[in-house]
């Protein structure tokens, strides 16, 4: 007995050797010792901050996506449509081509620059599809670190989508910034913006935000677009579109992809980077586009071929689902007038929103200006409330929105908008006048 007890005594001993060792070799061979905590993105910080909230008054206003009168994620008719073509139709699930199917890049191309582009009839544009908006940007921005041959300096409006700035600090590529949006007037700074082009590097790549400009809501109007047009013409600047909301800022694709048409029009190589995740309701589908109008057919065949290297080694190529769903609707004349009436039907709620939401504030006396919520456009609104009046909404009535003041007027529905309206009003009634 004593024997078979000091066997085990030993065996025990031997074990916890081994897991000593164990323990202390783990430690000594972390291989990500080295790194740092991130700090959390700001807008998921948001929705994790409402999630936590049991309040059932909450508010989220940080959301960047649309929501229905129901304050619910909302499929529209076309795409559901679309689904049950493309289920019946029992298709494989082959690779897509390295730059996408062929027939969607050809869609997505007339839908942003329009069926009277001369780049398109001379086919002088190289369209990809594209991870959504943010693979677009992301190749786009990539493409122009490897081959861009003229000062490598992407100028963006201040202020900006946040992932603009980190996709070119990821890539090294310099990054400054235009004035666009003039806090004194809550509007579109045409003076500074135009001294700010005027002093650009020739050559240098402007950031434009196409329409509904995130995060302030503030465009520049159709003689302003003239203007810009211009200078950066004379300038010799290359203008790189971001549109991720075509659609939802009047309601009509058209009248949104202004700014994009007039620049092909005026001979600007614009490029152009779209997002389907807004105008479609396709944010987790990753389905967008990047088009480069090049100057003739030699040079777009050469980008082309460019491109698709850059791809390869990227992510091989796009995903199909998402893709298919754009081509059935933008192919399809019936799906198609029903998806611009899906798009006019988001962008009408938000306008609505934006009307009653002024209302409510003025209607309780309050003694600030609020023209601006009807004045902005699209899905953001900034609407110029300071940190502590955020923090004050947040705190005391359980409102959540960024820091900045920007709030999604997509997040305010029938049921929450008198409640806001009066949360803000109570939140701003004791400060002085915005001078
Ligand atoms: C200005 C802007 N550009 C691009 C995007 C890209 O969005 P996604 O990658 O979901 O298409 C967004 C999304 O919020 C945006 O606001």
């Amino acid at each position: 007995m004593p024997h078979v007890l000091a066997k085990i005594s030993l065996q025990l001993l031997a074990k916890s050797n081994v897991d000593f060792l164990n323990i202390a070799s783990r430690a000594q061979s972390n291989m990500w010792s080295n790194v740092p905590m991130g700090p959390p993105d700001v807008i998921l910080g948001v929705a994790e901050a409402f999630r936590k909230d049991k309040s059932p008054k909450k508010v989220n206003l940080g959301v960047g996506a649309y929501r229905d009168d129901n304050n619910k994620p909302y499929v529209l008719p076309s795409v559901r449509q679309a689904e049950e073509i493309i289920f019946k139709k029992c298709l494989n699930h082959e690779y897509a081509p390295i730059v996408g199917d062929a027939t969607y890049c050809d869609l997505i191309a007339k839908l942003g620059l329009g069926d009277n582009s001369l780049a398109i009839k001379e086919k002088r544009n190289v369209t990809i599809q594209s991870i959504s908006g943010t693979g677009a940007l992301r190749v786009g921005f990539e493409f122009i670190a490897k081959h861009y041959g003229h000062a490598k300096e992407i100028w963006m409006p201040a202020p900006t989508w946040g992932n603009h700035p980190q996709i070119c600090n990821t890539l090294g590529i310099v990054n400054k910034r235009y004035r666009y949006y003039d806090p004194r007037t809550l509007s579109f700074n045409l003076k500074g913006c135009c001294e700010d082009i005027c002093s650009m590097p020739p050559g240098s790549i402007i950031l434009l935000h196409a329409c509904a400009h995130n995060p302030t809501g503030v465009d520049p109007k159709p003689e302003e677009w003239q203007t810009l047009s211009e200078i950066i013409k004379e300038k010799r600047i290359l203008p790189f579109f971001d549109m991720a909301y075509q659609g939802f800022a009047t309601g009509s694709v058209d009248n949104d992809a202004f700014a994009v048409r007039l620049f092909e029009k005026h001979g600007h190589q614009i490029i152009l980077a779209q997002s389907f995740a807004k105008n479609m309701g396709l944010y987790g589908e990753r389905v967008g586009g990047l088009t480069i109008v090049c100057a003739d057919t030699d040079t777009a065949a050469k980008v082309m071929s460019q491109m698709k290297i850059l791809i390869r080694t990227l992510y091989s190529n796009p995903s199909i689902n998402g893709s298919r769903i754009v081509t059935e609707i933008l192919s399809n004349p019936d799906l198609k007038a029903q998806w611009l009436a899906d798009v006019k039907e988001m962008a009408d709620r938000i306008i609505l929103m934006r009307k009653k939401l002024r209302e409510g504030i003025e209607k309780r006396g309050n003694k600030h200006k609020w023209n601006h919520i009807t004045d902005q456009i699209g899905m953001f609104c900034y609407t110029g409330l300071k940190p502590e009046q955020v923090e004050r909404l947040t705190k005391e009535f359980h409102i959540y929105l960024t820091k900045d003041g920007r709030i999604s007027v997509a997040g305010i529905c029938s049921s929450n908008v008198d409640y806001v309206a009066e949360c803000i009003h109570k939140v701003t009634a004791d400060a002085k006048p915005r001078a």
